[in-house]
Formats: structure tokens, C-alpha cells, sequence
């Protein structure tokens, strides 16, 4: 597969930088993230939201009590496409869990590089996915990797940091893995995705477990079970299950009643 000489260095500097940075164990130390695409409104112009002392990793705005992460810049593409991956994730068995209608249509919120989308097309050949980012870096990614894959049914999409740009009830699932506790806007972003989901719609929300302190990811990039519930159900989602057996993850299932 012939890769552009300059996505190729992306993705050597993303992964040296990650394997450097984020991989540690939380401490404080400098994190492979960048500063949000789009600098937040004034947090007094939104009621919803609090603010705190910034983190090394968080931007001093809160949601429910929580510090929002910074958002993982493009250069971080070579640590989403590690090979360590499958072993520390499971990515496959995740997907699988999914149990997605092969006319499926599912957007991949916060896609990144693509990793899951590429991964999830196979399983939708009648259907799609729409690989949402807010960095057009990244769509510039997945395109070059549809063009090298051969891939027709992805649908790489511009997303802003309050809504999808989707019509109303146009989606069956959306799937978020290591992206959510990124979005600065979350209250926003779940009232939009809300309106894009059918009726019995599912949200598939994959986040490094904050319970678990084996799991070497720093703290504003992981969730509690607990925190994800109150932040969905606040939006009026139903929470239906925790699938418990990825190494890493929670994978919480929600509807869209
Ligand atoms: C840590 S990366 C995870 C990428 C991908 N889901 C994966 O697991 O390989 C998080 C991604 O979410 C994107 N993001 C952050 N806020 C977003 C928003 N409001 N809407 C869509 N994407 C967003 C970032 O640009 C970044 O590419």
C-alpha cells in the first residue's frame, strides 16, 4: 500500500510522541494533546459548565463535576494507529459486540485517524459509516486511507464542537471510542446527536475505565462508569448495559428511548 511521504511522517511523529507521552502513567506530565481546534465560548455565556484551575491535561471547563480533556492533536496519529492496539484494547472484539445490521448506518464520532471506522466498514456493506472530526487533518487521513484501501463506504465528515451537521434521525448508532471526555461542548454535542439518531438509535461509548488503576492512561482521558451515565442520562439517553470484557475500556451502551 503506497502511503503520501507526508501522512508517512505524521505518523512517525505521532507515534513517537505518543509512546513518549501519553503512554505514562498519569502524573502531571506533558501529554501528546494539543489545544482544542476551536478555542471555547466564554464559559459565562454558558450556564452548564463550570470552570477549575487547569490541568496538565484538562482545559479548566467543567461538565458534571468533570474537567474536560484537552483534545488529541492530528500529530497524535501514530499513537491511534499503534500495533500494540488489538493486544491493549481489543478493538475487534469491541466491534464485534456491536452486532451491526450489514445496511447499518453508524457514525464514528471523534474518528481520528479512522482506526475503528476502517474496521467497522466491513461489517456495513450496504450501509456506512460517517467518520466525524472536528480536525480536517484527520479527514485528510481517512480519505488517503480510503483511496489506499479501496474502501467506498466511509464518509469522511466535518463535525464543529457543538454538532454533528447531520440531518435529524438520519443515524442508526453512534459509536465514540477515547472521544467524548474530549468534546468541549458535551451538553451540545449529546443534544445533536440526539436529534441524528432514530428512534431506538444506540450510542456505543467507549472510554479507558478511571476505576481501574492499571490502566496507564492519564486521568482526564479515562471515565467512570458512574460519570458517563449521569452526563447521558442528563441528555434524556437510556442506559442499557456495560459490556465488562475489554482489557482496557468500559463499552456502555445507551438508546435513544
Ligand atoms: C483521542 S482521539 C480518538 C480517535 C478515534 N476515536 C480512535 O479511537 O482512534 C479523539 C478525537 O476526537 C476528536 N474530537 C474532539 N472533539 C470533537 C467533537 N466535538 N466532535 C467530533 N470530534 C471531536 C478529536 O479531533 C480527535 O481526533
Amino acid at each position: 500500500m503506497k502511503r503520501h511521504p507526508i501522512l508517512t511522517s505524521v505518523l512517525l511523529l505521532g507515534l513517537a510522541i505518543g509512546l513518549f507521552l501519553w503512554t505514562k502513567p498519569a502524573s502531571g506530565q506533558a501529554s501528546a494533546v494539543a489545544p482544542a481546534a476551536t478555542p471555547p465560548l466564554p464559559v459565562s455565556a454558558e450556564p452548564q459548565y463550570g470552570t477549575c484551575k487547569a490541568s496538565s491535561d484538562g482545559i479548566g471547563k467543567t461538565y458534571q463535576g468533570r474537567e474536560i480533556a484537552q483534545v488529541m492533536g492530528h500529530p497524535g496519529i501514530g499513537w491511534l494507529e499503534r500495533t500494540e492496539r488489538e493486544k491493549e484494547e481489543a478493538p475487534s472484539k469491541a466491534i464485534a459486540a456491536l452486532k451491526l445490521a450489514p445496511d447499518a448506518v453508524i457514525a464514528d464520532l471523534g474518528a481520528g485517524s479512522g482506526y475503528y471506522t476502517f474496521r467497522l466498514a466491513p461489517l456495513v456493506p450496504q450501509g456506512r459509516v460517517v467518520a466525524i472530526d472536528i480536525q480536517p487533518e484527520m479527514l485528510d487521513y481517512m480519505k488517503e486511507e480510503m483511496r489506499a484501501r479501496g474502501v467506498k463506504n466511509v464518509q469522511p465528515h466535518l463535525g464543529s464542537v457543538t454538532e454533528l451537521k447531520l440531518p435529524d434521525a438520519s443515524l442508526d448508532a453512534v459509536l465514540m471510542v477515547d472521544a467524548y471526555h474530549e468534546f468541549d461542548h458535551p451538553a451540545e454535542m449529546l443534544g445533536s446527536i440526539k436529534a441524528a439518531l432514530k428512534k431506538g438509535g444506540r450510542i456505543y461509548l467507549l472510554e479507558f475505565r478511571a476505576e481501574d488503576p492499571k490502566v496507564p492512561i492519564k486521568p482526564h482521558h479515562r471515565m467512570t462508569e458512574a460519570q458517563a451515565r449521569k452526563e447521558l442520562e442528563a441528555a434524556g439517553f437510556r442506559f442499557l448495559e456495560n459490556r465488562p470484557d475489554l482489557p482496557w475500556q468500559h463499552l456502555l451502551v445507551f438508546e435513544k428511548p
